[in-house]
């Protein structure tokens, strides 16, 4: 770990967090290991776990994993992915409990994600903490005003996993009359794209794709790989996963089944009393397609989710290069500023 100088421009985000840099990794399923999350908090951005992700895939007891990234991070902040649409009476629950532990433990960021997250909010602030709500348009911005978060994600896109359907510029401009800080979500693969962000006014920055292409992430090499020789053109978005659209990769795998759900899951999708169980058919599909996938190499079948921040990945790097180039870079434009 380098001992990163101390932050010359604080943001709302790095307060709320207690970060050194306005940088998030975002949570990523299957993506997200520990040892991935707990690197990017060491260097001073912020690594955001995913529970399903910790448990399910990485194997480990959820509350020894949120310990063993409290650990790795030096004591440095972590985040939490509470996904919370209310699926089952069962997910609910044990979406209570990871929620629980993570505050027993320590971690005092949570991004949510659909779902109403007012049950969120109302635990973690009597805790101390903050929520950030991930939205992809104004609706759902005042969804989480109305439900008390602090900060929103906003997802445009050229986000990885679900893309949202507006740019950068078109959603800062609707969610900023909301009043709460906004991070930006969505094909920034480079320290330019990063400080450009920030200058459009966004409170700081969340990505993904970037951070897959890491030695501390375990995905498999092809799979990284796949990441650093795509193009932005090379990013499609699939209904085939989950059912709304993901930013894949077009593999073979890919252009051989087509990107949109086939009539009858659309019928489906369509009516109220069906679309839960083709939201749950659809889940456990994605969740057993893409956890075997993870960290093995089978270009012919598998889906390589990413975004469109691919355009400036060039190479698999270290998380400590990765957050020290962007380091430079923020501090640089903020001294030019102030020249
Ligand atoms: C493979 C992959 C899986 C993701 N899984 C999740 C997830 O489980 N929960 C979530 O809130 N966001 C998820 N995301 C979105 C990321 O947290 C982040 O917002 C997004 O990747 C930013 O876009 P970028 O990939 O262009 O940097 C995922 C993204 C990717 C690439």
């Amino acid at each position: 770990m380098t001992t990163p100088p101390p932050s010359p421009v604080e943001t709302a985000l790095t307060r709320h967090a207690g970060i050194e840099l306005p940088l998030i990794c975002g949570a990523m399923f299957p993506c997200s290991n520990p040892e991935l999350v707990a690197a990017v908090s060491a260097e001073g951005a912020l690594g955001v776990f995913q529970p399903v992700s910790l448990t399910f895939v990485h194997k480990h007891d959820y509350r020894e994993g949120v310990r063993l990234m409290r650990r790795l991070a030096n004591g440095r902040p972590i985040g939490m992915n509470a996904l919370i649409e209310a699926s089952s009476r069962t997910y609910h629950e044990r979406m209570v409990r990871w929620v629980e532990i993570a505050l027993e433990e320590g971690v005092r960021f949570f991004v949510t994600s659909l779902g109403n997250p007012r049950w969120v909010a109302e635990r973690v602030h009597a805790a101390g903490g903050v929520v950030y709500h991930d939205v992809t348009e104004r609706k759902w911005g005042d969804k989480g005003v109305a439900a008390g978060v602090d900060g929103l994600i906003a997802v445009n896109q050229r986000a990885g996993g679900h893309a949202g359907a507006k740019t950068a510029e078109a959603l800062i401009d609707e969610l900023a009359p909301l009043g709460l800080p906004l991070v930006c979500a969505g094909g920034v693969g480079t320290p330019a794209e990063f400080v450009a962000a920030l200058k459009m006014g966004y409170a700081g920055v969340q990505m993904g794709t970037r951070f897959i292409a890491t030695h501390e992430c375990t995905a498999h090499p092809r799979y990284k790989d796949a990441i650093v020789r795509a193009h932005e053109a090379d990013i499609v978005l699939t209904e085939r996963l989950t059912g709304v659209p993901v930013a894949v990769i077009n593999t073979p795998f890919i252009q051989r089944m087509g990107l949109r759900a086939g009539p009858f899951a659309r019928w489906m999708f369509r009516r109220r009393r069906t679309r839960h169980w083709m939201r749950t058919i659809y889940a456990l599909r994605s969740f057993f397609s893409l956890s075997r996938a993870h960290g093995r190499a089978d270009v012919e079948r598998d889906y390589f989710q990413a975004g469109r921040s691919v355009r400036g990945i060039d190479s698999v790097e270290s998380v400590a290069d990765i957050v020290g180039r962007f380091r430079a870079a923020w501090h640089e434009s903020f001294a030019s500023r102030v020249h």
